[in-house]
């Protein structure tokens, strides 16, 4: 049995009057699962009228913590995957620092069993490299990735050590697989480290992350990609120095993806003045010139995709002082409104790249053959509805995650997404 789960169909739909991504109007007819021909539509097909909105592929998250099976009161397949639908997802790749961690195949097929019972999108495993996430030893790559996991990360932790990072990307070739990396050298962590390393950690008597602890990591790792010949993804960028490594990289002809986050775009350190520990996150948030230097690098495709490191967080783990408090915030809900804002209303990108970025590179990177498809007669029906105009103020107390470490609550920003399709099955409608 595989891994990897795909969605199930229902009643056939058709949608009328919408946009494509690259402006083309169309009506849309979906049956078993499957965009078809209008004409072929049976005549008691739900029909939607969608007029004055643009349909984009199923959104792709190559990083989501979805907390099931070990922290539920955090969150469960069930509400991280409703979340995903709210947001325009129809796959989400789930990492592995999970109780148990996900470093077996047994592992991996009982988080895709999960996402078949109770997702609301597809849910796929990501595998550990190293067993329990401790950076010793390598996991079992090779039977994970017979059950079809393609991806593998500890993240939440670095794969610190040099030879486990030259023998998983050495190992996982004759798979395809792909190493996606934490670059968080501990090594470089200041005493209680929990804040970037700047002015402000040191005025409000914070521990800092400094740019070095990521950028060298990466730097080490893009050269282990080219002598292994392996596959690399740098996960969440969060400074201008690992934008210029990962673009001599690709100039170089190495075989390296990166991401980076809604968060990392869109919130600055300043942020942590207030010592709210919903924003605290690793890799921490950046500084202005870091979050244009990225920013930049995602318009031009130097960063290859977005992921949203959605992180849910119960409240007992946040409510504690900012050094002590857990790291990460919520993401997949606001990552389309946040990239709209950023990158498609200031003109920065059109929506034919923002598919590219959020759906058809995420998935292509997970080798997910299926998700990140054109909308085309013949593809699969996966498909999210876009109002362009609609905003609203973000309340973290209506989220479907179980979580409410929601760092846009009380923000302004774009409200996009009416309706949500995942293998022709209705997920999401406003
Ligand atoms: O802030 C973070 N939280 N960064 C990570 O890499 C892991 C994540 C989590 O699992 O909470
Ligand atoms: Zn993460």
């Amino acid at each position: 049995m595989s891994a990897v789960s795909t969605g199930s169909s229902s009643r056939p739909l058709v949608v009328t009057g919408v946009h494509l991504a690259d402006g083309t109007g169309t009506d849309l007819a979906i049956v078993d699962g499957r965009f078809v021909e209008v004409s072929d539509a049976p005549s008691d097909a739900e029909r939607i009228d969608a007029g004055g909105l643009i349909a984009l592929p199923g959104l792709v998250d190559l990083h989501a913590h979805l907390r099931e099976p070990g922290r539920e009161d955090a969150e469960t397949v069930e509400s991280g995957t409703r979340a995903a639908a709210r947001g325009g997802y129809t796959a989400v790749f789930a990492m592995p620092n999970l109780t148990p961690t996900t470093d077996t195949a047994e592992a991996a097929q009982y988080v895709a069993d999960l996402g078949r019972r109770d997702g609301s999108c597809e849910v796929v495993p990501i595998g550990a490299v190293t067993k329990g996430r401790e950076g010793h030893e390598l996991a079992e790559l090779g039977l994970m990735a017979a059950t079809g996991v393609r991806v593998f990360s500890d993240d939440g932790a670095c794969v610190s050590d040099s030879l486990l990072m030259r023998r998983a990307l050495t190992y996982l070739k004759p798979y395809d697989g792909v190493v996606a990396q934490h670059a968080q050298d501990p090594r470089l962590a200041g005493p209680g480290a929990c804040a970037h390393e700047s002015e402000i950690s040191g005025r409000l008597g914070l521990g800092g992350w400094p740019t070095v602890a990521e950028s060298t990591i990466i730097a080490r790792d893009v050269m282990l990609a080219e002598f292994t010949g392996g596959r690399y993804h740098a996960c969440h960028l969060s400074t201008a120095e690992s934008v210029d490594v990962i673009r001599w990289a690709k100039k170089r002809g190495i075989n390296v993806t990166a991401e980076v986050t809604p968060h990392h775009l869109l919130l600055d350190t300043p942020h942590v003045e207030t010592y709210d520990t919903t924003f605290k996150v690793n890799p921490p948030l950046r500084t202005s010139e870091h979050l244009e230097a990225v920013r930049e690098a995602l318009a031009d495709g130097t960063i290859d995709i977005v992921g949203t490191d959605h992180a849910p967080h119960a409240v007992q783990d946040k409510d504690h002082p900012f050094d002590v408090a857990l790291p990460g915030m919520l993401g997949l809900e606001q990552a389309l409104a946040v990239v709209k804002e950023l990158m498609v209303d200031t003109g920065r990108m059109d929506w034919a790249t923002l598919v590219e970025r959020m759906s058809a590179t995420p998935a292509r990177i997970g080798r997910l053959a299926h998700q990140g498809r054109p909308i085309a007669v013949g593809e699969p029906a996966n498909l999210v509805l876009v109002d362009p105009t609609r905003r609203a103020t973000v309340d973290k107390n209506t989220s479907a995650s179980r979580s409410r470490n929601n760092p846009y609550h009380g923000r302004e920003l774009p409200d996009p997404v009416e309706l949500t399709v995942w293998a022709g099955r209705i997920t999401y409608r406003r």
